[in-house]
């Protein structure tokens, strides 16, 4: 049977591991990539090892799949221009946590197969992702019949496909900001924290190996409520009430967190769970 082709609108992190991951593993056949520009087409084809780069949308081939891995905020206005393009319709997915394949409307209009399938992983380096890869789970939603085909692509990369309600989206991505966008944010808050009460500098690298790797040893061996210390874990009220009034006085916002995130911290160590 000949390996379907793929065609990638936007080709940054996420686009550039799976066409990779796609062509090394023979799932699709890399054909067309379409990005902001020819330089940074070219460079997506180079990591992935197959394809071509295009100069625009009128200009690429039909193919049977199509990704649609641009930046969220682009990808209805991409929808709309690949259903204006007059292709023959494919199946087309996005690759957004937050949004549903409803995002591919114009598509589905025009007759494509539309879905999204979002991959839980931090994509900070293609080159890193593509090692990380396997056993990433991967949230799929939309059209049954997409998914059906859908399915098989990814599981061959590795993946390990759930499918996820469209109203429940939004929800679901929030849970992957908490538990992967905000470590950074919480950590150099600690640490901007640490240098404005005097805490020498030159000791903050270590403070953010031990602590880090000390939480994460202790998460994965307890679990989140049996790793909980502090004291809101503790039911210091009164203490957590001072220290929130100290962050705040040095930053309003980091004290709407600490307050927010005590409360939380509160709940789990009462209830076990949030
Ligand atoms: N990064 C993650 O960890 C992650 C994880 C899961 C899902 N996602 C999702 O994956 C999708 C892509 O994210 P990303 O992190 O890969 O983004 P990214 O690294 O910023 O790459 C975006 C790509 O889209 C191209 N692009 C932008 N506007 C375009 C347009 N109008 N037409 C054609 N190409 C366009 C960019 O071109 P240039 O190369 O020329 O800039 C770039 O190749 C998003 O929906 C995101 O939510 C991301």
């Amino acid at each position: 049977m000949p390996v379907p082709t793929l065609n990638l609108l936007g080709a940054g992190r996420v686009g550039k591991t799976l066409g990779r991951l796609w062509h090394a593993q023979e799932v699709l056949q890399v054909q067309d990539v379409l990005t902001t520009s020819l330089a940074s087409a070219q460079a997506a084809v180079d990591f992935i090892g197959a394809g071509h780069p295009a100069h625009s949308l009128e200009r690429m081939r039909p193919a049977d799949v199509w990704l649609i891995a641009v930046p969220d905020r682009q990808i209805a206005a991409s929808a709309q221009a690949l259903a204006a393009a007059g292709l023959p319709p494919a199946t087309a997915f996005h690759a957004s946590g937050a949004l549903a394949a409803a995002e591919l409307a114009p598509l589905q209009a025009a007759g494509w197969q539309v879905a999204s399938a979002h991959c839980i992983l931090s994509f900070a380096a293609p080159a890193t992702a593509v090692q990380q890869f396997a056993g990433t789970p991967c949230a799929l939603e939309g059209q049954a019949a997409t998914l059906a085909a859908l399915e098989p692509m990814f599981q061959r990369i590795g993946a390990r496909c759930f499918t996820l309600p469209s109203a429940d989206k939004l929800r679901y991505h929030a849970a992957a900001v908490f538990a992967t966008n905000f470590l950074p944010v919480l950590q150099a808050t600690a640490e901007a924290l640490w240098r404005d009460s005097g805490v020498p500098p030159e000791l903050l690298p270590q403070l953010r190996a031990t602590l880090l790797r000390n939480a994460v040893d202790n998460l994965l061996a307890l679990g989140p409520a049996g790793a909980l210390t502090g004291p809101a874990a503790r039911g210091d009220t009164a203490l957590v009430q001072r220290q929130g009034q100290a962050v705040a006085a040095w930053d309003a916002q980091a004290g709407a967190a600490y307050a927010a995130l005590s409360e939380l911290a509160a709940r789990l160590a009462r209830d076990g769970r949030l």
